[in-house]
């Protein structure tokens, strides 16, 4: 099944755009407006403020999908890992909803939850790109991600459809709420599935990126600002699962604030640089960096590049670019991994799906 590709995980992040034409088709009716089950639109519309459950890069799906439906529907939205949520419950509101992300559909930590959560009465939707799994089936509400299988143990396309999904909810809940919007999820969605495209067909560039700042180092630093901090952190986890170098995910501010004392010479760390209003604080990040002898990959928008960046994204809108920009730290992981004769598709002591708690 993987045809002519050496592994699943490049076969998958080959497929993100398709996946996301097809979530664009699957989520559109004949007059191009949204087509949602009407029961999760009204359930979305009832609930005061939504708790997203998930783990791991369904997590970091669920801390892109807060800015969405903050920003668009204007609803509080906490998000939580999974194994943390059960015993460490935080206050809920009067009309909560929770929102289970997850490729498999079969996370533990993620069903315990739900399990608890319905025996309070709360309104249950699962996200998945298995719509018989467990957590679908006994959720109230399922929105399918329509992404194939997932066989990579790393998740790929899965964690864009995720997203691809969750902005696509945003949207139809600000509509359902009369909320107007200055924006068309699937017209932009269509622009992220080309720039992917384009993107994709450059790998011999993220090789090259990861030739020259992951060969031989025992460790890496993701910094951004702003939704390119919860990009970082995905980013990080990949290299980390794949490529077993051990990668940490910051916020571009935070990094003084002690992590920077591992900061030497010729330490990698990659930058992202998608969003104008932090454009300047994450360049003053990256120049702190290199400093301290830091070797600064910085994947900028086109628009705010800088002389000296390692690659400019294609241009997107602006709240849709973690869809963009992941897609180079995957395939700049997947070669460091590479290099590093690494079992790509199943990287040691990891399964596809966690089902214990
Ligand atoms: C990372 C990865 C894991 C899963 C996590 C949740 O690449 O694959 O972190 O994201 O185990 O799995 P699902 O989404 O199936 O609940």
């Amino acid at each position: 099944e993987k045809g002519t590709y050496p592994h699943f995980m490049l076969k998958e992040i080959d497929e993100q755009p398709l996946v996301l034409r097809r979530i664009i088709q699957e989520y559109q009716n004949e007059d191009n407006e949204i087509k949602l089950d009407p029961d999760v639109r009204q359930a979305m519309k009832d609930c005061d403020r939504i708790y997203i459950i998930a783990a791991g890069t369904s997590y970091h799906a669920g801390l892109i999908g807060k800015q969405f439906i903050e920003k668009f529907a204007k609803i509080p939205v906490e998000v939580h890992v999974a194994s943390e949520f059960s015993y460490n419950m935080p206050l809920l509101s009067e009309k909560p909803l929770f929102v289970y992300i997850s490729q498999s559909g079969e996370t533990a930590d993620s069903r315990a939850v739900l399990v608890q959560t319905k025996e309070l009465g709360h309104p249950a939707l699962t996200i998945t790109n298995v719509p018989g799994s467990t957590l679908s089936r006994e959720a109230d509400y399922t929105l399918h991600l329509h992404a194939g299988p997932e066989i990579a143990v790393a998740s790929t396309k899965a964690y864009t459809a995720q997203m691809a999904v969750l902005a696509i909810l945003g949207v139809d809940t600000a509509n359902a709420k009369g909320i107007d919007l200055a924006f068309d999820p699937m017209q932009e969605l269509a622009i992220v599935a080309n720039a992917m495209e384009a993107m994709a067909d450059q790998k011999e560039v993220f090789e090259d990126l990861a030739h020259e700042f992951l060969e031989t180092t025992r460790n890496c630093f993701f910094i951004g600002r702003s939704i390119d901090y919860y990009v970082g952190v995905e980013g990080a986890l990949k290299l980390k699962e794949i490529s077993y170098i051990q990668a940490e995910g910051f916020a571009g501010g935070e990094l003084k604030h002690g992590t920077i004392a591992l900061i030497e010479e010729e330490t990698p760390v990659i930058a992202l640089a998608t969003q104008a209003a932090v454009n300047d604080s994450i360049r003053g990040n990256v120049q702190e960096v290199i400093a301290r002898g830091a070797n600064a990959c910085v994947i900028s928008m086109k628009g705010l590049e800088k002389d000296g960046d390692s690659f400019v994204l294609p241009k997107v809108h602006e709240l849709l670019t973690p869809i963009v920009s992941v897609l180079p730290l995957q395939l700049i992981s997947y070669y460091a991994a590479l290099h590093r004769d690494c079992d790509v598709d199943k990287p040691r002591n990891l399964a596809k799906s966690v089902t214990v708690e």
